[in-house]
């Protein structure tokens, strides 16, 4: 493209608020989730081998708080977290705020990829009533809550649910003291008595996603 082309497009991408770019064509998101896409794939449906989680859908403010988590070190700087310190490093590679909101806002417009569930030996009738009181934050279909930053964790992919509880139980997530909603996971994970229980709770999970 030309010099003239090319300048003029950079201009465009820098005056466009961030507001009509979530609303129109996001291009500057989506030129940002090229790098996203080697791990969380093209469609953002997670690739388990490398622990990548699908993102597809999630709601922007969940997307962009975890982006901005990795990037000051609330989440993926402990050393046994395995999958957080292989994104930790992504996260800094976006440039700042502008940026973190405008691939966040891409991945939300993306559909749910909704990848099948992986996980053997859960019993959704049990999970549902390890659920209820996972309500009060994430909604009774497991959509979330943004009053309490808690975000729609049925589209996520059931093997990453079942690392996070772990993660939050092990303190290897939501342990950094200023990350209050971690805090109040952590507290949540802790109530879940068994891998049964967490495996239970994730089919049951699994099962609110009709009519998504
Ligand atoms: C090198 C592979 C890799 C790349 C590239 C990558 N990620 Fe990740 N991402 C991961 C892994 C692994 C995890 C799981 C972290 C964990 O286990 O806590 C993750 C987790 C996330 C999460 C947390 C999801 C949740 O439900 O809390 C978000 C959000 C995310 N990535 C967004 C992005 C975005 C946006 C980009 C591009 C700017 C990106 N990732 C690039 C590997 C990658
Ligand atoms: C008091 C509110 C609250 C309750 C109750 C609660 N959660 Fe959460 N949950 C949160 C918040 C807030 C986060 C986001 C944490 C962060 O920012 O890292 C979260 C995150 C999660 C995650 C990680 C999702 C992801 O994409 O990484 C899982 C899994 C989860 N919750 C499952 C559950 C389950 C299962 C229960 C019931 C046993 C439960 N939660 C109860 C507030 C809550």
């Amino acid at each position: 493209m030309g010099l003239m082309k090319h300048l003029a497009s950079l201009c465009l991408l820098a005056v466009v608020p961030l507001s009509a770019a979530a609303e129109g064509d996001n291009a500057r998101g989506k030129a940002l989730f090229a790098l996203c896409s080697q791990c969380h794939g093209a469609d953002a449906g997670g690739n388990e081998a490398i622990m990548a989680p699908a993102i597809a859908g999630m709601t922007p403010w969940y997307l962009e708080a975890q982006l901005k988590k990795f990037r000051n070190g609330m989440r993926g700087a402990h050393p046994d977290d395995v999958g957080g310190m292989r994104m930790r490093p992504m996260s800094l590679a976006l440039s700042g705020d502008e940026d973190v909101a405008a691939v966040a806002a891409y991945v939300a417009s993306l559909p749910p990829a909704l990848p099948k569930p992986v996980l053997v030996g859960g019993d959704p009738q049990r999970g549902q009533a390890i659920f209820t009181p996972c309500t009060a934050c994430h909604g009774p279909d497991a959509s979330g809550n943004q009053i309490f930053l808690a975000p729609p964790i049925k589209l996520s992919s059931d093997w990453y649910l079942f690392k996070q509880l772990h993660n939050f139980r092990a303190a290897i997530r939501g342990a950094n003291p200023a990350d209050a909603q971690g805090a109040m996971m952590r507290g949540m994970a802790a109530t879940l008595a068994d891998d049964q229980a967490m495996m239970d709770v994730i089919a049951y999970i699994m099962t609110l996603r009709n009519g998504q």
